[in-house]
């Protein structure tokens, strides 16, 4: 649905990037254009080969798609931009943390079909995970075209609205969190002497090959951590220590936080 169609980014920053050099590796033929705030990312637009243009007002022009990648902060004023300039056919997308597709709508004015999605940064590599919801005036082919092209950055689920703020908290910020896992690790492999490039990567690898076997094997993590735990071995002590430093409270509070402040922002 894609190929042949216009795409406008408006804010190529590290998520817009990351979706242009997505569509770049699976949908060529996609004309795609991008704006930025300062004269100096033009180049970087270029380097995506895309075509930076000269305001937001103009990308809008003749786009099919438009994706809105900037800050949060900022959608107001780029929506001031844009409203009466889109296209009645066009497909509006927000990766904008906390803001509404009731908010966009109003901000645009007119029954424009909005879709709301909370990718991550995993994208830059493909590897991403990305959330859609639909809003008032979006249709199933509007929701088929965005997943389309978040599916060249990695994964995709459709939920319904009310719960991008809790997806927020767990797959938005969640790269986060699980670097901190694999940075502990690392200084953990270092403090009992292993080397810390080798530690690294053993965090690193350890971490994407499990994430692997639970989406491939499609098991329970329980049934997975079972199977590393034998009676008496040196797992089951090292899960002591993690019960009992609150591993799984701590994981749940920091979600819990984290989709409460995107409440809050939004
Ligand atoms: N990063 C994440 O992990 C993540 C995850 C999920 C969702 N998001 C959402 O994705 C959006 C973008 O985040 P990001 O991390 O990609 O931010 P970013 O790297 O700071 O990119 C924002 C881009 O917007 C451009 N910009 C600023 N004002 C503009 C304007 N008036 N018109 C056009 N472009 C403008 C900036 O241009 P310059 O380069 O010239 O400054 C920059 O390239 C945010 O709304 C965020 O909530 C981010």
């Amino acid at each position: 649905m894609l190929e042949g169609k216009r795409l406008a980014v408006l804010g190529v920053g590290t998520m817009g990037e990351a979706l242009i050099r997505g569509l770049r590796a699976r949908a060529p033929g996609v004309e795609v254009v991008g704006t930025v705030k300062h004269e100096a990312s033009r180049a970087r637009v270029e380097a995506l080969g895309a075509r930076p243009a000269e305001s937001n007002a103009a990308a809008a022009e003749g786009a099919d798609v438009l994706v809105l990648a900037v800050k949060p902060q900022v959608v107001p004023a780029v929506l001031s931009e844009l409203r009466g300039r889109v296209a009645a056919d066009a497909l509006v997308v927000s990766i904008a943390a906390g803001v509404t597709t009731a908010r966009i709508e109003e901000l645009l004015g007119g029954e424009v079909p909005v879709v709301r999605v909370m990718p991550n940064t995993p994208c830059v590599l493909g590897e991403g995970i990305s959330v859609l919801a639909r809003g008032a005036h979006a249709g199933d082919e509007h929701l088929a075209l965005a997943r389309e092209l978040f599916d060249s950055v990695g994964k995709t689920a459709v939920l319904e609205e009310g719960l991008i703020d809790a997806v927020t908290g767990l797959s938005g910020s969640g790269p986060a969190y699980v670097y901190l896992v694999i940075e502990s690790l690392a200084e953990a492999g270092v403090k009992v002497g292993i080397p810390r490039a080798t530690s690294t990567l053993l965090a690193a690898q350890t971490v994407l090959g499990a994430a692997r076997m639970v989406l491939e094997l499609g098991q329970h993590p329980a049934l997975l951590k079972d199977a590393v735990t034998t009676p008496a071995g040196c797992t089951v002590d090292g899960l002591m220590e993690l019960e009992e430093g609150k591993l799984r409270v701590t994981l749940l509070k920091a979600v819990v936080r984290a989709a409460e402040r995107a409440r809050e922002l939004g």
